[in-house]
């Protein structure tokens, strides 16, 4: 038969650990697998901004008619000025365009298509460790991937000397996938100071930088996490951004981000967003519009975009507090690793440092899902499930 040959695939690392929680029946099992915000009642919110958004396109929508292939060209302009800053000399120059995608994931698939397509580049570099998806995203796309050094297990920080020693064996035209804020899954970002250096580093030797912004917001404000791709743009002429609004607005099942290229002049810019269109229009056509248009309201509109500004707050600080309270739940518990590394960690996760085998036994013996690379989603953390967590952690170290 024509499928004699296919060969079953392993489920995927993050979503499949959903997949395998669902089915277990313990009543206290608890998911930190996949990055998903939840309340201390341990719930995923709807925001209250995009409820009332929502309110807003029910009564005034008008048509389910198609949006053009590089979706909403307002949401395009919000996206811009929320990524690149409302007053950057690049929108005034017109030098970025921005195509709607399905979710962060789509938009990195745009972008990586894109290079592919148009003989941009043949490889991509990726930090080690990184999203469990990004190799395949980047792969399947036809483009040859290599690991850059970014985590030190010894110091549980960035290693930015081997950093930048792995950034110098890339050939110039390379590619190379950072995350904007927040890394996924460890947490740890570059500081100002690194920031600088690396966009110097990668002008100098002429990589093409490639953000993969997800978690804007999440680490130390709105605007304070779009830094290192600000900084990156003031020494690099050509980058590509990738964001999401899953994580940010809570639009997890909306499937709702961009990719954003920015040129070196607007000429170049309108040749790149033809093909950019290109690269939709071969991948699913033209993009679905709720979820833009919540975003679209909601950021142009003062009072609702202040409640999301507010709501993300709240979302971050829920965060952080619970990392804290972590942390020193297993001091208290007498555990003998010292933990305190996790509060210098920004974003949805934390790397924890246990083993594939610490947590294959905190799923088997507890019903405790995390990532089989050590990382706990603290955005599933809950004041009614942190002494269960922190008691199992204490067993199996
Ligand atoms: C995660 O890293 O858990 C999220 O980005 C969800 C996903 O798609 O993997």
């Amino acid at each position: 038969m024509f499928f004699d040959n296919i060969v079953a695939a392993s489920a995927d690392p993050i979503l499949g650990l959903t997949e395998e929680f669902k089915n277990d029946t313990r009543a206290d099992k608890i998911n930190l697998g996949v990055g998903i915000y939840k309340t201390n009642e341990g719930v995923t919110p709807i925001l209250k901004c995009v409820k009332q958004a929502e309110k807003i396109i029910f009564d005034t929508e008008t048509t389910k008619s198609y949006l053009p292939i590089v979706g909403s060209p307002e949401y395009g302009r919000l996206v811009r000025e929320l990524v690149l800053g409302k007053d950057s000399e690049i929108i005034v120059a017109d030098r970025a365009r921005s195509v709607q995608a399905p979710g962060g994931t789509g938009a990195l698939r745009i972008g990586a298509d894109f290079l592919v397509q148009q003989n941009v580049t043949k490889k991509v570099w990726i930090s080690d460790p990184t999203w469990a998806n990004h190799f395949q995203v980047f792969g399947k796309a036809g483009l040859e991937t290599a690991k850059y050094k970014y985590y030190n297990p010894e110091t549980h920080g960035l290693d930015f000397e081997g950093m930048k020693a792995s950034l110098k064996q890339a050939k110039a035209g390379d590619a190379v996938v950072l995350h904007a804020c927040c890394h996924n899954p460890t947490g740890i970002d570059p500081t100002a100071a690194q920031w600088e250096e690396l966009a110097k580093l990668f002008a100098e030797l002429k990589l093409i930088p490639f953000f993969d912004f997800a978690y804007q917001g999440f680490g130390n404000g709105i605007e304070e996490d779009a830094f290192g791709v600000r900084t990156f743009l003031k020494y690099n002429s050509e980058v590509l951004i990738a964001n999401s609004f899953s994580k940010n607005f809570g639009l997890y099942n909306e499937r709702i981000g961009a990719l954003t290229i920015v040129s070196a002049d607007k000429e170049t810019a309108d040749r790149v967003f033809s093909q950019m269109k290109i690269a939709v229009r071969a991948n699913f056509s033209n993009p679905p519009a709720h979820g833009a248009a919540i975003v679209t309201t909601v950021l142009s509109n003062p009072e609702l975009r202040a409640l999301w500004v507010e709501e993300v707050k709240e979302m971050r600080d829920r965060i952080k507090e619970m990392r804290e309270l972590f942390v020193k739940k297993l001091s208290a518990l007498g555990v003998k690793n010292d933990f305190s590394f996790i509060n210098e960690q920004y974003g949805m996760f934390s790397f924890s440092g246990l083993s594939k085998e610490q947590v294959a036994r905190l799923k088997e013996e507890f019903g405790i899902y995390i990532v089989g690379s050590g990382r706990i989603s603290v955005a599933g953390i809950t004041t009614a499930n942190i002494d269960a967590l922190c008691a199992a952690i204490a067993k199996v170290l």
